[in-house]
């Protein structure tokens, strides 16, 4: 079954009050709702109501208080027919049902997880739950009672605010919860169990306090605190940034250690993976510490970008997950506390919209960030919905400046506080608050694939005019038949010896554009699309003395290190070594000790394998991962120097702090030994042994382990076996382990990674029901490490084959993102050279054949 976009119908019915009464039992839960009924906007006389409803239960019918027996019941719906409604007054319809969260492994509705409750509703969910119109249009005040036994569950949570909780015979407790704005069923969650908090009041711009808790196991209260301290940054920070206040009196994150994502947004009761709340030196790295940051920041953000103003329809998700990303990634840049922290914040997300979004954008899946359709809405949870739909609200900003954004989002809100609405409305309201025509930038919306633009440059001395023709074209692989030109904005400067070039920004709207300058006594270098101000693929032939000199000098940091990349990745796909002037502008940078060590550590990092697949037409993996190792052999050998001096000067004195500053400092001393490993691997596994012994924190620890075991040193196993003893306790320190050696790249006199991988798969602590166990052993090593991955024998393939439908199998008959997830490895089969290509084929064969497939997977894999 597929949905389109332009089918859009509005609600016939709609409800106006909600309230659920859900008495919790493992085995056995019953949900009894009470639904107040209006028309909706696209009601007609005498029609029936079809309320979703999926793996439930029926028990009873009422309309207005009778048994109503005007229905009809299927696998996916009620359907109530012969309603009451005189002069279109609401009528109430009452419905019990039953469901079964210790069967639900699907983690979607109601499950249970470690002995306690939770649900994920997002995005057709809640028809798990009760049967309902659970669709984001429909918006309606909820009130929800929730009833367990108390020595089992004492912690009763759901959104909004407690209104009262009282004890109930036989040991049997309930509390009653209220969230005063209407909300989309998506919004829904419970949470029951035994569960502590930690707590903080705080006051927010109108003086009102609000209570914050954050609710974990109690074994994992201690780790909470580096999550608390986000939560209140991203509140100040949206109030500062956008006027923006929490509206509830309290606000909860909840941590759950199985779940199918990162987080979720439900109205004042977030519920995360684990992996995005606890957080203590000792057993989080930096990354782990700034991407709980940055989720915690995404989730409360999506409070007004989401919750307050939702989407009409889920081909709209871009609306609120593009927008919130945005949020999400200036927050995040903004805590950095620095113009070159935030330089480095902006290179690594264009880093991952490469590394993932690119690909995803010229292969099968390529859909544009509002999609006109789908099979399954799980599989659009994408990338280019998220990180291209971040670019695509970016691009606003740069187009209308930081204030004429601002004024955009004030007028969105103002027009749309409490509606579920378009990603046209946005367009319009950015459009309508600052004058200004957009109608062409609506084509973001519209057409998929990463454009190209074409520069070509002239210098004539004699006038002293310089001129560049920028001309834009769909990416190769979608069709240009009706490709109508974007709106691109280009930010450029022209560096000169004199140095007297403002930033400008070009708007490239035509096909093709030229634009010339004056009074140039001598031939410009020409930096362009300065901070990635548009998601596009730049075709510009420079000189590689230009790209040398903008490695060396671009004022611009982001255009700095794209010159740095562009060079090595030149040099990488025609199998050269970087020559004397590069290792050269290497040094210097190293040395230069004005420079933040962050962005060093960016510099010298090389383009990702992946991200070298797509410069390629026929994609040889093992010869890339060559090429590629031994460019970053020289580096290492010619500046064993600088490594070793950086190692020494990069150690901080003092306890562990996770500021940006120095993590920076730790990701460069990390980046150093790797380097030194690679160079002289006998000498310097002493030293990493040493460090991994003595660190007092996750990020020193993890990064020795990882490269003793990365560059195949003796002493990995001991190492490896200490780690696992001394972590056996932490399932989030556990996943690192499984996920570092099934990442660890071909390594000589040693097994292959994928006999290692299938040797993790049946070791006693995989769990092949446990999401995040799963994406350390399995997707890590098919996703995230190409060079092992793609053998020319088949085998990696074989055994992704192996797991899509073991995963898939799991869950019969329902959603089952882990294995679409997955599923997605192969999406890029074609572009391959052979044998990869036909074993490739011959493996999503052996998936697509399979017939009881999920439509998750069905979808993905009949794409490829
Ligand atoms: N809205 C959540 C977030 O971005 C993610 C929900 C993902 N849902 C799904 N069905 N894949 O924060
Ligand atoms: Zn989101």
């Amino acid at each position: 079954q597929s949905f389109q976009r332009l089918e859009y119908q509005a609600p016939n019915y709609t409800f106006s009050q909600v309230e659920l009464d859900i008495a919790l039992d493992p085995a056995r839960t019953i949900v009894k709702s009470r639904l107040e009924v209006l028309p909706g906007p696209g009601h007609e006389a005498g029609a029936s109501l079809v309320l979703q409803g999926h793996d439930l239960e029926f028990v009873s019918l009422r309309v207005n208080g009778e048994a109503h027996r005007q229905f009809e019941l299927n696998p996916e719906a009620l359907t109530i027919h012969a309603l009451p409604h005189e002069g279109g007054k609401p009528f109430v319809v009452e419905i019990i049902c039953v469901c079964v969260p210790e069967k639900n492994t699907s983690l979607m509705g109601l499950y249970v997880s470690n002995g306690n409750f939770f649900t994920q509703c997002e995005a057709e969910g809640f028809r798990k739950i009760t049967y309902f119109l659970d669709r984001p249009d429909v918006m309606a005040r909820y009130r929800v009672t929730l009833r367990a036994r108390e020595a089992e569950y004492p912690v009763l949570l759901s959104n909004g605010n407690l209104l009262s909780s009282e004890k109930l015979p036989n040991g049997w407790h309930c509390a009653v919860w209220e969230d005063p704005f209407p909300k989309p069923s998506y919004l829904f969650a419970l949470v029951a169990g035994k569960l502590e908090c930690i707590e903080e009041t705080i006051t927010t711009s109108s003086g009102a306090k609000k209570l914050l808790q954050i609710w974990v196991e109690p074994h994992d209260l201690k780790k909470t605190r580096h999550a608390m301290n986000s939560l209140i940054a991203s509140i100040h920070w949206d109030e500062k940034r956008y006027g923006l206040e929490l509206d509830l009196e309290r606000f909860m994150i909840v941590a759950v250690g199985d779940f199918n994502m990162g987080a979720m947004e439900n109205k004042g009761l977030n519920i995360f993976n684990t992996k995005f709340v606890l957080a203590q030196p000792g057993t989080a790295t930096d990354a782990d510490f700034s991407n709980i940051e940055s989720v915690v920041a995404h989730e409360y953000f999506h409070n007004w970008t989401g919750n307050r103003v939702t989407c009409r329809d889920w081909f709209q998700l871009s609306l609120k997950e593009g927008l919130t990303v945005f949020r999400d990634q200036e927050f995040s840049a903004d805590q950095m506390g620095s113009e070159s922290g935030r330089a480095v914040k902006r290179i690594e997300d264009v880093r991952l919209l490469r590394q993932l979004q690119f690909p995803e954008d010229a292969g099968p899946m390529a859909h544009p960030i509002r999609p006109d359709a789908y099979q399954e809405i799980n599989n659009f949870y994408t990338v280019t919905v998220y990180e291209k739909g971040a670019e695509v609200v970016r691009m606003y900003q740069t187009l209308l400046g930081v204030d004429g954004f601002r004024k955009g989002m004030d007028l969105y809100f103002k027009r749309h506080d409490g509606q579920a609405v378009t990603c046209d409305d946005f367009l319009a309201a950015m459009a309508d608050a600052n004058g200004r025509d957009l109608t062409q930038f609506r084509n973001w919306y519209s057409q998929a694939g990463t454009p190209k633009v074409i520069v070509k440059e002239s210098y004539d001395a004699a006038k002293q005019e310089y001129q560049i023709t920028l001309t834009q074209s769909p990416s190769e692989h979608i069709s240009n038949k009706e490709y109508k030109p974007f709106h691109i904005p280009l930010k450029m400067r022209l560096l000169t010896e004199a140095d007297e070039q403002e930033e400008v920004l070009l708007e490239l709207t035509q096909e093709s554009q030229t634009w010339t300058f004056d009074h140039l006594a001598s031939r410009p270098v020409l930096s362009i699309n300065r901070n990635f101000s548009a998601p596009i693929n730049l075709d510009f032939d420079q000189s590689e003395s230009d790209l040398l000199a903008m490695f060396s000098g671009d004022d611009d940091a982001f255009n700095r290190w794209e010159a740095g990349q562009k060079l090595a990745m030149q040099m990488i796909l025609q199998n050269r070594l970087p020559d004397a002037p590069l290792i050269d502008a290497y040094r210097q940078l190293l040395t230069d000790v004005d420079l933040d060590p962050a962005f060093k550590e960016l510099a010298l990092t090389l383009p990702a394998e992946t991200y070298l697949y797509e410069q390629c037409a026929s994609i040889d993996p093992q010869k890339i991962y060559a090429a590629r190792r031994a460019f970053r052999h020289a580096i290492a050998t010619e500046l064993r120097i600088e490594w070793a001096a950086l190692y020494q000067q990069m150690q901080i004195p003092g306890p562990f702090n996770p500021d940006a500053s120095s993590a920076g400092k730790r990701a460069l001393k990390n980046f150093a030994l790797g380097m030194l490993l690679e160079a002289d691997p006998l000498i310097w596994a002493t030293m990493a042994v040493s460090q991994y012994q003595q660190a007092d924190n996750m990020t020193d620890r993890y990064a020795a382990l990882a490269g003793l075991v990365v560059h195949g040193s003796k002493s990995a196993a001991a190492c490896l076996e200490d780690f696992y003893t001394r972590f056996a306790d932490d399932p989030l320190v556990i996943d690192k382990w499984f996920g570092l050696q099934s990442s660890r790249p071909p390594v000589a006199n040693a097994d292959s990674t994928l006999s290692e991988v299938k040797r993790l798969r049946d070791h006693a602590a995989f769990k092949m029901n446990n999401p995040n166990r799963v994406r350390s052993v399995i997707h890590a090593f098919c996703l995230n490490n190409p060079a092992s991955f793609h053998q020319p024998d088949g085998s990696g393939y074989a055994f992704w084959a192996e797991s899509v439908l073991a995963l898939d199998a799991i869950r019969p008959s329902d959603s089952t993102q882990i294995a679409a997830r997955l599923a997605r490895g192969l999406d890029r089969w074609k572009q391959f050279s052979e044998p990869y290509r036909t074993q490739m084929q011959a493996a999503l064969k052996l998936v697509s054949d399979c017939e009881t497939l999920s439509p998750d997977v069905k979808e993905v894999v009949s794409k490829a």
